[in-house]
């Protein structure tokens, strides 16, 4: 017998949506894969299917009211069951509680472990309401923000629903709903220990080219693209080193981060670490130029007139510097941020520096790149070959530059 969940404990949320009726026929398929469940519903959930029947099928107390003498472990009940799970699956998911998990509500059971859930633990929404409540601007809005901080929306499938209407907005079957989440959690297990036992590099960021004692030259470079990259390394099992420019992100636990101003320090930062890497990543949008002669105070306009020339030298090139030191056993991944004939200028690029793959960004695609949360990249290999992909979350990004940079060991 196949048993894909074996082991897995499963924490099935359910909300109130007439969907919520297929909810023992799920619990009992998760369990016939092999899967541990306890159940969490929401008040409006008990009023389309029981909690009686739901204990009953899953051999489990299920969770209703936050505030049960019963389940307090000391009032920290909702982290010790966030913490047991492998994965919190909410299905059916009705509008309403789609809206409250988005803005970050913990006003019943199920909530409250929503929030509790640890970021490393997978959370798996099935939205299931009338195709109108589906598609409403506000509902998708909402769904882009659960994705943006973490959560995976399975949209609804389409067909016959409740009100008789044809559309999006039925829960697929449970059996559906299994693989679905059977697979996600076996790409994921792969992923997790395959950079195991090596270690990644990466720079992210801009840096600050000092002018004078107050003024710099800069760019509009946030650091989330990198920040991204380190924490799927580090989700891939990979100890992770940030070598990053000044930017305003939490460090991320797990990763160790070095800050950094100038080109020329994380140039000097790259040097002193490099050859203790297996692969490093070059994410950061470092300045091609510094002035020439910054001044230690600060520049008076009344001294320098209505123009002002500022003489710039040459940078060093630290994506060139790693690919030309670089060993049998390294790997570097470069970005190419171009506006025009990427495919070539990407390729060119790669080829120049000696990377193994490159990440072809297109500077000028709408709301991408430089301090937002999308970039719409290429991914080009050695070979040449590519993939363009639509505007993805820097977030899904880093999840397809790991997954490929994986392939190059
Ligand atoms: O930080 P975010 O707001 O999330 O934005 C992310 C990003 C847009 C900065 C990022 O996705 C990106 O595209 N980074 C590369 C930006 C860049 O400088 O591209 P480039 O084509 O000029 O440089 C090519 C490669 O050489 C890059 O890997 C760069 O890190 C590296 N380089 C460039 C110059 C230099 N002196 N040293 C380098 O290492």
């Amino acid at each position: 017998m196949n048993l894909s969940l074996k082991g897995k404990r499963i924490l099935l949320g359910i909300t109130g949506s007439i969907a919520a009726y297929k909810a023992p026929f799920l619990v009992r398929e998760f369990i016939k894969q092999g899967a541990e469940v306890r159940v969490i519903m929401t008040e409006s959930a008990s009023k389309f299917v029981t909690e009686l029947t739901l204990q009953n099928v899953s051999k489990n107390d299920v969770v209703t009211d936050m505030f049960d003498k019963t389940l307090q472990e000391n009032g920290s009940w909702h982290i010790h069951l966030a913490h047991w799970c492998d994965c919190f699956v909410i299905a059916p998911c009705s509008a309403n509680s789609l809206a409250k998990i988005a803005h970050g509500f913990a006003d019943n059971a199920l909530m409250a472990l929503v929030l509790a859930l640890p970021k490393e633990k997978p959370l798996y929404i099935f939205p299931a309401m009338d195709t109108d409540m589906w598609l409403h601007k506000v509902t998708q809005k909402n769904c882009n923000t659960i994705v943006m901080h973490g959560g995976a929306i399975f949209p609804p499938d389409s067909g016959e629903l409740a009100s008789g209407m044809v559309g999006e907005g039925r829960l697929p079957e449970p059996s559906d709903i299994v693989s679905k989440i059977t697979d996600d959690l076996l790409s994921r297990k792969s992923l997790k220990s395959f950079l195991k036992g090596k270690k990644v590099l990466i720079t992210a960021g801009p840096t600050y080219e000092r002018l004078d004692a107050v003024r710099f030259i800069g760019n509009f470079s946030s650091g989330k693209m990198g920040f991204a990259l380190a924490e799927e390394a580090l989700n891939s099992g990979a100890e992770v080193t940030l070598i990053t420019g000044p930017v305003h992100i939490d460090t991320i636990i797990g990763v160790h981060r070095i800050d950094v101003q100038s080109a020329e320090e994380m140039f000097e930062q790259v040097c002193n670490n490099f050859s203790h890497y297996d692969l490093a990543i070059f994410s950061a949008a470092v300045a091609d130029y510094t002035p020439k002669n910054p001044l230690e105070e600060k520049m008076k306009k009344e001294n320098t007139g209505e123009e002002l020339t500022i003489t710039l030298k040459k940078n060093p090139d630290i994506l060139a510097w790693a690919g030309k030191t670089k060993s049998e056993h390294q790997r570097i991944i470069g970005f190419a941020l171009e506006t025009d004939n990427e495919i070539e200028e990407g390729k060119a690029k790669m080829k120049r520096k000696n990377c193994d793959m490159i990440i072809i960004n297109k500077a000028n695609a709408p709301n991408s790149g430089f301090g937002g949360d999308i970039n719409t990249i290429t991914i080009m290999a050695k070979d040449g070959e590519y993939k363009h992909y639509q505007p993805l979350t820097k977030k899904e990004c880093a999840k397809e530059i790991i997954t490929k940079a994986i392939q190059l060991f």
